[in-house]
């Protein structure tokens, strides 16, 4: 029945690098669910970070350009129901059962829009507040896993007070605890935007000036040598693992932009075979990661197998790790037994669930 359907605002664009891809993930999603179960409403959030939302999708988008939404006022205010719903609610209008943040990056993967959605106790798909904003930054996810004894790549972060005001000692104390080669990261950011492999002072200097570009701080790691692999992980308390994958990166000293997104620059091996001892391992670090982290949903934990003793070193989690039916995460999961349009309803269903559990919260004192 037509209406029994549950609404989904799916919520794409973004104030970020990531707008591009995250156009791509939402013409991805949108034409593989279902719509005999879910009324989907689509809002882009251009680069301006105007909410934009568009009438509701009836069948497959041929273009991604499609979802490219026009300001319009009147559409703009129909966001505004969201907060204050009015009465009668029109279709544009009506607040959704869930909200489907496809963002990723700044000003959408890192917390902010969970925070509205929590204001305005709309349930969302994904982590909440803390979880996603401390894995956006890189620095404090860092420190998270490592009060959690969970092994990372050594690291320093440098703020652009401190690079401004006294660049050699940064300098210094960066060869004395990391050395060469070293990364060199915004520590807010995504898609390998703004990273470097620096071998030298002079490539030091360069990159920390061109990450500052992307952020006011910055994470220096020391390079791990060894093998990219993601799992998947999916759940708010009882967690599962997707098999493992394995980037290999080609023409490129590392998983940079251009190999991410260019056709044939890089190949996923899924599943990738690990021998039972590395696989427990990884899988063990990675529900003790995303828990350790207080996340919820999904996230794609990305470690490097390091070479010299194959152990695990935690390299990052995502919270909205790329999500085309052509992503690692979603390939992932599929290769687990779960197809992409499933993987949506699960991810609908968690957030649902995660929403329930919190109006048992009292928010006033119990007497
Ligand atoms: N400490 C490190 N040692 C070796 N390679 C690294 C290290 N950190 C990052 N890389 C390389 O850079 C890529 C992007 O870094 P990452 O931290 O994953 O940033 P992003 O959030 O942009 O994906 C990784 O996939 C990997 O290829
Ligand atoms: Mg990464």
């Amino acid at each position: 029945m037509a209406n029994e359907r549950k609404t989904v605002a799916v919520l794409y664009g973004g104030k970020s690098t990531e707008h591009e891809i995250s156009l791509l993930t939402a013409f991805s999603v949108i034409n593989a669910i279902n719509l005999k179960r879910y009324r989907v409403l689509p809002v882009y959030i251009n680069q301006d970070g105007r909410w934009i939302p568009g009438s509701e999708i009836t069948g497959k988008l041929e273009s991604k350009d499609q979802l490219l939404l026009h300001e319009n006022v009147k559409a703009e205010r129909a966001v505004e129901h969201w907060i204050a719903p009015s009465s009668p609610l029109d279709a544009t209008s009506a607040r959704p059962d869930i909200v489907f943040p496809l963002l990723h990056g700044s000003n959408g993967e890192d917390g902010t829009v969970q925070g509205l959605m929590e204001l305005l106790n709309l349930a969302y798909v994904g982590s909440g507040v803390a979880g996603s904003s401390v894995c956006m930054d890189k620095v404090l996810m860092k420190d998270v896993l490592k009060t959690h004894k969970i092994q990372g790549p050594d690291y320093l972060s440098v703020s652009r007070f401190e690079w401004e005001s006294d660049a050699p000692s940064r300098i210094l104390a960066i060869k004395r605890s990391i050395g060469y080669p070293c990364f060199v990261k915004p520590a807010n950011g995504g898609s390998s935007v703004g990273i470097s492999k620096c071998v030298s002072e002079t490539e030091l200097s360069a990159a920390i000036t061109e990450a500052l570009l992307y952020d006011s701080k910055v994470i220096v790691e020391e390079h791990i040598n060894g093998r990219e692999i993601e799992i998947g992980v999916l759940g708010n308390h009882e967690l599962s693992v997707s098999v493992p994958g394995e980037i290999i990166t080609k023409n490129a000293a590392f998983y940079d932009y251009q190999s991410k997104y260019h056709e044939g620059n890089s190949t996923l091996v899924i599943p990738v075979h690990l021998s039972e001892k590395v696989l427990a391992e990884l899988e063990e670090t990675a529900k003790r990661a995303f828990a350790a982290l207080n996340l919820s949903g999904l996230a794609r934990v990305d470690v490097f197998l390091r070479e010299k003793d194959q152990s695990i070193v935690v390299n990052e989690l995502n919270t909205m790790p790329g999500f085309t039916q052509f992503s690692m995460f979603p390939l992932l999961w599929q290769h687990t037994g779960l197809s992409y349009p499933q993987l949506i309803e699960t991810l609908i269903d968690l957030g649902l669930q995660r929403h329930d559990d919190k109006q048992k919260i009292h928010y006033r004192i119990q007497c």
